[in-house]
């Protein structure tokens, strides 16, 4: 099973590139740019990664990107997310990034999204991973914020392809950034929002009526709503879920508890990702083998997340005809394999 997951071809739908920074990267970033970090060592680093809830993840997700400052900080680091895209057989990538975690240091806007640019040109030519953009705001800052991050994204608006909401869930609700994603869907954005990871499934039902979402990320408190989920099946709203992150943050106690194995048996469009890698213990491969690890699947249903992903992914309708193409051929050579054995 271990070495199916690993060849299988990968669509991932929910990567915060700031949750990408490696401890070796931090520190590399932190001397180029004489940014202070209270931290000795790369293992020291990883030492503090123990979280109790998304707050106490998010303190040191914010301390971390503080050495992020130069447009070359944010290549590098997106470059190498890519190289681990391909290691992890990741074919299609569209990726989160905050721009007020930075443009609320004093870095502009473009140094942030030209760097990210650039790597992912380079992603595209060199290594052929398709990917987009997605432009977070940061829900424990106002709604004024948000629309000022709005308006520096307007003259990139071919370079993103969809807003999102992203930090602190409970107690700042979808209702707070209604204007702001109306805004943004004026404006020729799609849209997206985490939703249902410690917030309450009526955060889901807002959501995708207010902020009229094409995607829900997390989504995974909606069982706590039958009927939700019955609307989540009917509509074939995609649910970007992300086991190790969830087991990290103590959304469920162990994976065995994790219910992302039985809402794809229930037929919810729910896709496998990994969220912050560098914090929550892994990428594409290491998220898919820790939930095989601890439920069995057929090779069918793995690769079913992969055929969920494509459908719910941004891309052209000729890209998602490539990647399917490639998940069937590669179920179809291990069929007959398995049937030759
Ligand atoms: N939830 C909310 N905000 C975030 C997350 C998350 O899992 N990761 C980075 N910002
Ligand atoms: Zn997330």
């Amino acid at each position: 099973m271990d070495a199916f997951i690993r060849a299988l071809s990968k669509i991932e739908l929910h990567l915060h590139i700031e949750g990408s920074l490696e401890p070796e990267l931090m520190f590399e970033l932190a001397r180029r740019n004489r940014v202070a970090i209270p931290f000795a060592s790369a293992d020291e680093v990883r030492a503090a990664y123990e979280f109790s809830n998304l707050q106490t993840f998010l303190d040191i997700y914010y301390q971390g990107a503080n050495v992020l400052i130069e447009e070359q900080d944010f290549f590098d680091l997106c470059w190498a997310y890519l190289l681990r895209c391909r290691q992890d057989n990741v074919l299609h990538t569209e990726i989160f990034f905050d721009p007020q975690t930075h443009t609320d240091r004093g870095i502009k806007f473009d140094t942030v999204i030209n760097g990210l640019q650039r790597a992912l040109e380079r992603g595209r030519s060199e290594l052929g991973i398709s990917s987009s953009l997605i432009m977070c705001f940061l829900r424990h800052l106002d709604e004024e914020s948000a629309f000022s991050t709005l308006q520096q994204a307007l003259p990139h608006r071919d370079k993103i392809v969809a807003v999102g909401l992203d930090s602190a869930e409970a107690g700042n609700p979808p209702k707070k950034f209604q204007r702001v994603f109306e805004a943004a869907l004026e404006a020729g954005f799609l849209s997206v929002a985490h939703a249902g990871e410690e917030g309450p499934a009526s955060y889901i039902r807002d959501a995708i009526s207010l902020l009229k979402v094409s995607r829900i990320d997390h989504g995974v408190r909606c069982v706590e709503d039958p009927d939700l989920v019955q609307q989540l099946i009917d509509t074939r709203m995609p649910l970007t879920v992300c086991p190790l992150s969830n087991i990290k943050l103590r959304v469920f106690d162990d994976m065995g508890q994790h219910n992302l194995v039985d809402l794809l048996r229930r037929g919810l469009c729910v896709t496998v990702n990994s969220d912050d890698p560098a914090y929550f213990g892994g990428y594409m491969t290491d998220n898919f083998l820790a939930l095989a690890e601890a439920h069995a699947m057929t090779h069918s249903e793995i690769a079913q997340f992969s055929l969920n992903a494509i459908e719910a992914s941004f891309t052209s309708s000729e890209r998602k005809h490539q990647l399917v193409a490639s998940v069937e051929e590669y179920l179809s050579q291990q069929s007959k394999s398995t049937c030759r054995r």
